[in-house]
């Protein structure tokens, strides 16, 4: 069975558009690979965050995985923190690292860009992630495309490491891009992200939900115009959680196409979809809250399966270096 790790930023509610474009596909990746998913709280650090807020991000990102439905029975699901491991492997690869690799950081270029002081951390974070990578020895590292220069910095620095210490330490990993596919619009018809402040949080309370819905943009057209569902975000929206070729999403261009349906029949139509969609997760979630010991076994058991990886990779790179 291939080893997979990805690793998620703690930073904000998780959204539809991360459901549709990265959550679905550890879904189905887990069935059949062994999983190692952790919250990247150690990252977190590299922006501003006060402690509680952090404790309180790094605990809702576990919760809200495990309600999508991750499985601990086939998903390590961990804290990067609970793996000390890595702060060690991220040192003896900063010592092999150039820092010519660290300037072309794009993360770090966009922040210094927009005037935002960076801290060393930011300027390091590739490093941090190459660790994680590299400390469970995984096959595969699936990510979305803004990803990838940090994936291929921690093959770099693998590769790196294991000339500077004349052994294959370090196995490099491959990567799959996530395709853009179901690239999900937000409520005002631009890329749903958190930092526009258009997403739609499938955990919200039903009637703020509804209204939610309710509030996305559209033109003007009334109820017995035809419509495009193609370029209406009520319709994008569906098609990207239900599927194209699902039977609901047909039916519903085929009722843009002719009049007689009014964009408020539309929204009510995804609203209905998304408390079908979600319902079981809302459930989940609200256990999961309920029982916050279920939380606590889970991330234990997650914790030590990756550090008893960890341990050994790091105590070779360790010997490899002279330590
Ligand atoms: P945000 O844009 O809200 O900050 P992130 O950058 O943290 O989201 O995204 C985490 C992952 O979720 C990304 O790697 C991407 O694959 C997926 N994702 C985020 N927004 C969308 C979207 N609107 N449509 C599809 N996938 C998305
Ligand atoms: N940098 C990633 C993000 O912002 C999070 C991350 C940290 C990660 N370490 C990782 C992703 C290791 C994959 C592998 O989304």
């Amino acid at each position: 069975m291939k080893r997979v790790l990805s690793g998620l930023q703690p930073s904000g509610q998780l959204h539809i558009g991360n459901y549709a474009g990265a959550i679905q596909q550890f879904l189905r990746m887990q069935r059949d690979h062994e999983m190692y998913i952790f919250v990247a709280s150690y990252h977190a650090l590299t922006s501003s965050k006060s402690a509680s807020d952090l404790r309180l991000a790094t605990r809702q990102v576990a919760v809200d995985y495990l309600a999508f439905g991750l499985d601990p029975s086939h998903c390590h699901l961990y804290r990067q923190q609970d793996v000390p491991e890595v702060t060690e492997l991220a040192w003896l690869l900063a010592c092999v690292c150039p820092t010519s690799l660290m300037e072309k950081g794009v993360a770090f270029k966009d922040k210094v860009a927009n005037g935002l002081a960076a801290n060393i951390g930011l300027y390091t974070y590739p490093i941090l992630q190459a660790a994680d990578i590299l400390s469970v020895d995984p096959d595969l590292v699936p990510v979305g495309r803004d990803q990838v220069q940090n994936i291929e910095i921690a093959r770099d620095l693998a590769a790196k490491f294991n000339r500077h210490v004349d052994a294959e330490i370090f196995r490099l990993p491959e990567y799959r891009v996530r395709e853009d596919a179901a690239m999900v619009p937000g409520v005002d018809g631009k890329k749903m992200s958190k930092s526009y402040g258009n997403t739609i949080d499938p955990f919200m309370e039903e009637k703020a939900l509804r209204k939610r819905i309710m509030g996305i943009t559209t033109d003007s057209k009334g109820v017995d115009d035809a419509k495009e569902p193609e370029t209406c975000t009520i319709y994008q929206i569906y098609a990207a959680l239900a599927g194209t070729q699902d039977h609901r999403t047909q039916m519903l261009a085929d009722r843009y196409r002719s009049p007689g349906m009014g964009y408020g029949h539309a929204k009510q139509e995804l609203f209905e979809l998304i408390m079908d969609i979600f319902g079981p997760a809302r459930a989940k979630r609200a256990e999961l809250m309920a029982h916050p010991t279920l939380v606590d076994d889970v991330l234990r058991a997650g914790a030590k399966a990756a550090r008893e990886k960890a341990q050994v990779v790091t105590a070779k790179a360790r010997e490899a270096c002279g330590l």
